[in-house]
């Protein structure tokens, strides 16, 4: 599609279905369906975007800054009308509770506005000279060129706008992939993008990333690849484009963000934190706490406490009150979670909570797995869903090189009281990891902080101010005093 209108395919559409049942017998519903796409129509949305960018020259990377900005206005007035349309779809496509559908939704809405006025103060701050021996530099951002988004299916309204969004506003023309789930809750904005930008500045490909979005790389014609999701998408990708030093990567990758629970951490607090830290969505977040290093003095204590609160969280549909824990989009999701609590359970680590691994046709309840070692595959793989590792540490120094070893370095969050202890901690965590959290789960929000990560969890940074400079490139205008 370009600004929605639909511009090539095949002809042929395909069914997309929620793992949430309608009938009292399960049976996945039919949702509706999409239009399957090919390599030829995806090459045809490519030739659309880079005609529209126009080497540069083409009406939205030319575009004086006040009318760019009118259209996102425009965009964003338009989305807003559109709210409840998308969190319904995102109940159904993703399993997203009511109320964390509305918070991304307004999540998103507040994202936009935040862009468009950093942008405003980003083009406020260009008409400010330097000078230096004699030299006067009018600096400013431009665009890249041709970019190619993918969201993830956790937050696919949310994060593919937190690509989409500031690739779009800096003057480059977008090619955007939808999540696989959470691909329908794009239709209700289609209108919003065809009233509110030049044709080809916004394109939207749907269909497998090796049939679509591969060949798209391959022809070298993208100059930024912008990917929230899992490194071997990004990996394989990025591997497709034949001038691999020309392309920018802006990337949001895997994270196994641990825990560190020291012996005089409030633990009714840290409890609380490490609930929601390891179990909102489901764990299915990037910034899930992914693994719980406790300390041998209150291993126990915790271990009981925190298995009792994970049993007390209720299961059910989105949309039904106080629900904690809902079904998850993939339907292969939970026989993945017990192949892990399997694997655990043969290396000697038992399910501390009643429920935990508890199944039903889409869901497997989470399960508190002690004691953790690191030849299990918990330890090592991303679980982005709902099984909890917990681990007991007796040398902080040791925990800290363990966690220095790790292949991820997005977030941590340490649990004490004693700010004495934790100074040193924290100084030497920030060198470990992005984001230190202080008696606090993981969080990627408030979104004008950077998000990013180190080693294999990120590339670039995303954040309302920086991803304006991921998606753009410095450039300025020289003059001399004569
Ligand atoms: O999946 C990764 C997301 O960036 C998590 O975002 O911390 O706001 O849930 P969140």
């Amino acid at each position: 599609l370009a600004n929605g209108e639909l511009i090539a395919w095949t002809g042929k559409t395909d069914n997309v279905y929620s793992t949430i049942s309608s009938t009292p017998e399960y049976k996945p519903t039919l949702l509706g369906s999409i239009p399957h796409m090919d390599e030829a129509a995806a090459m045809n949305v490519l030739d659309v975007a880079c005609k529209a960018y126009g080497k540069g020259q083409g009406s939205w990377p030319t575009m004086k800054v006040s009318d760019r900005v009118a259209c996102m206005d425009k965009f964003v007035a338009k989305m807003s009308t559109k709210r409840e349309e998308v969190v319904e779809l995102l109940m159904w496509e993703i399993g997203k509770s009511l109320g964390d559908s509305q918070k991304e939704f307004d999540r998103t809405v507040e994202y936009i506005n935040d862009t468009i006025e950093d942008y405003k103060q980003l083009d406020r701050n260009s008409a400010k000279f330097s000078k230096r021996d004699g030299v006067n530099a009018h600096i400013r951002r431009g665009p890249l060129g041709v970019v190619l988004c993918l969201g993830p299916y956790n937050y696919p309204l949310n994060e593919t706008f937190a690509l989409l969004i500031p690739a779009l506003i800096m003057g480059n023309t977008v090619i955007f992939k939808p999540a696989k789930h959470g691909v329908l809750l794009i239709s209700p904005l289609l209108e919003a993008f065809r009233d509110s930008f030049p044709k080809g500045a916004v394109n939207i490909i749907y269909g497998r990333g090796r049939e679509v979005a591969a060949p798209i790389m391959a022809s070298g014609r993208i100059d930024v690849l912008a990917l929230i999701g899992n490194s071997k998408s990004a990996i394989a990708l990025q591997d497709q484009h034949p001038h691999k030093n020309r392309l920018r990567l802006v990337l949001g990758l895997e994270a196994k963000n641990p825990a560190i629970i020291l012996p005089d951490a409030d633990l009714d607090l840290t409890i609380e934190e490490c609930l929601s830290g390891t179990l909102s969505f489901n764990g299915q977040r990037c910034t899930a706490l992914k693994i719980v290093y406790v300390h041998e003095a209150v291993r126990e204590e915790f271990s009981k406490r925190f298995a009792k609160r994970v049993d007390e969280l209720k299961f059910g549909n989105p949309w039904e009150t106080g629900v904690k824990l809902t079904p998850l989009p993939e339907a292969d999701k939970p026989q993945y979670i017990q192949e892990l609590i399997d694997d655990a359970q043969e290396k000697g680590a038992k399910i501390l909570n009643e429920k935990g691994g508890n199944t039903t046709d889409n869901f497997i309840f989470p399960a508190v797995m002690f004691p953790v070692t690191q030849e299990m595959r918990i330890y090592k793989e991303e679980q982005f869903g709902p099984v909890i590792p917990v681990k007991e540490f007796t040398d902080i120094q040791e925990l800290l090189n363990e966690i220095a070893d790790s292949n991820y370095g997005q977030q941590v969050s340490l649990f004490g009281s004693d700010i004495k202890e934790l100074a040193p901690l924290i100084d030497t965590l920030v060198n470990l990891v992005c984001r230190v959290n202080l008696n606090s789960a993981c969080q990627r929000g408030p979104d004008v902080f950077p998000f990013t990560g180190r080693k294999d969890s990120a590339v670039g940074t995303l954040s309302v101010h920086d991803a304006l400079r991921s998606f753009s490139i410095r450039t300025f205008v020289a003059s001399k005093d004569n």
